[in-house]
């Protein structure tokens, strides 16, 4: 049982009528959103700060402290922070904003998700030194020793590329975020293919080898709910989609007693993508036993009016869904009266055999080449099936090698 009620040390305080809660009992330990920004313009390397990037806005980041959410994922782009080679020493001035955005959500009280949001690519090409990738994770956790209400991401979303290779990146970045003496922090694994949900037992079960000593592994899976799961649609396929794409890594997680964090996950402002998040997030409460908590993807300034954006005070899914999320914030200004105990990944989960329905995969729909790609929407990188050509008046812009995006 992670929660432990309050109580008033006094027998007699114990004795009075519960406190009224003003908002329902939420079993997540955190709730809250990645705040994009710095990893834009990934074309443009190292880019202009305030006309290629840009940091997450403190202001709006409290304004989403004071609603009830307490973890934010920073994603950063590591050519910037690591300019020359992944051995290299940082760029101070990009690890000063780096420090100085998560300084500003830890000394709230909330945690900070450091994101290197680099699809295990480094200047376009795959990670494969392991001893390289944990030089730069001792560049950057050396910075947050103290820090425990940090989590290092070891990298956002590897795609395509050798399962062994990323179990072994994964455990050689584990390994060094420990040796700098960081042992007090969650560190948040990622998988292949996108490390999404749905997929997680086709490619990911070597993931279950990895180890920590400090035991604070949580692996952090992505899902969105749009016909092929790529989150670039606002249309949801139907209102129990989201729990169906996310139960065979749920029993995963509880056959094999790992924790899970659902670290990107949206839906269009629709009754139907309404009700497939509820009905996935009440079914990740239900199994609270391993789901610790989730996170929008993605508040942060330079949104506009992008079909997910958490950005307040007029971002589409902030308008849409604020309220509705709220429903599952752990803490904030509501007056929870619980609290949590830190978990551990290595606690004795009872491998409960659940009958649940296998998960409907839904295929891949293959567009047609006439297909166009909405605002925001992927136009292009390599593995990409969708539309090429983006809706009138928006051009399909490289992100990256694997991401294209129509602005
Ligand atoms: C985990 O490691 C053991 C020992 O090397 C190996 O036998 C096993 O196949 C691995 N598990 C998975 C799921 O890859
Ligand atoms: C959650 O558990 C409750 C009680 O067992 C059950 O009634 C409800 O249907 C479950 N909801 C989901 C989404 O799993």
């Amino acid at each position: 049982m992670r929660y432990t009620l309050l109580l008033a040390a006094s027998a007699g305080l114990a004795l009075a009528a519960p406190h009224a809660k003003t908002k329902r009992d939420s079993s997540f330990v955190w709730f809250g959103t990645s705040e994009s920004g710095a990893e834009f313009g990934s074309e443009d390397i190292p880019g202009v700060l305030g006309t290629d990037y840009i940091w997450p806005d403190t202001t709006t980041i409290q304004t989403l402290i004071d609603a009830g959410m307490n973890i934010f994922r920073i994603p950063f782009l590591m050519e910037r922070l690591v300019p020359d080679t992944l051995t290299s020493s940082p760029d101070a001035t990009y690890l000063a904003d780096l420090k100085s955005t998560v300084e500003y959500i830890t000394d709230a009280g909330a945690h900070a998700i450091i994101d290197p949001h680099n699809y295990g690519r480094y200047y376009g090409d795959i990670i494969t030194s392991t001893t390289d990738f944990a030089a730069f994770w001792t560049t950057v956790a050396s910075e947050f020793t103290t820090n425990e209400n940090v989590i290092f991401d070891t990298n956002n979303e590897f795609n395509t590329e050798d399962q062994t290779l990323v179990l072994d990146l994964n455990q050689a970045a584990i390994n060094a975020i420990r040796a700098t003496g960081a042992t007090s922090q969650y560190i948040f694994v990622e998988g292949n293919s996108w490390s999404g949900a749905w997929t997680w037992t086709e490619y990911n079960t070597n993931m279950v080898n990895l180890t920590d000593p400090n035991d604070k592994l949580v692996y952090e899976m992505h899902q969105y709910l749009d016909s092929d799961g790529s989150g670039t649609s606002d249309v949801c396929v139907s209102t129990t989609i989201g729990e169906e794409r996310v139960e065979t890594a749920t029993e995963w997680l509880q056959a094999n007693g790992k924790l899970g964090f659902l670290g990107e996950f949206a839906g269009g402002a629709n009754s139907v993508c309404d009700s497939a998040i509820t009905g996935m997030l009440d079914y990740l409460e239900n199994n609270s036993d391993v789901w610790l908590g989730a996170s929008w993807w993605s508040a942060g300034p330079w949104w506009g009016d992008y079909i997910f954006s958490m950005e307040p005070p007029s971002g589409t899914g902030y308008v849409y869904y604020i309220d509705i999320l709220s429903a599952y914030f752990p803490g904030g200004s509501g007056g929870s009266t619980t609290t949590s105990t830190a978990p551990s990944s290595g606690s004795t989960t009872t491998a409960t055999t659940k009958t649940t329905t296998a998960a409907t995969k839904t295929t891949s729909t293959a567009s047609t080449s006439t297909a166009t790609a909405a605002h925001y929407g992927q136009c292009g990188g390599i593995g990409w099936t969708g539309p090429t050509i983006c809706a009138a008046g928006y051009t399909c812009e490289v992100e990256n090698a694997y991401y294209s995006q129509c602005l």
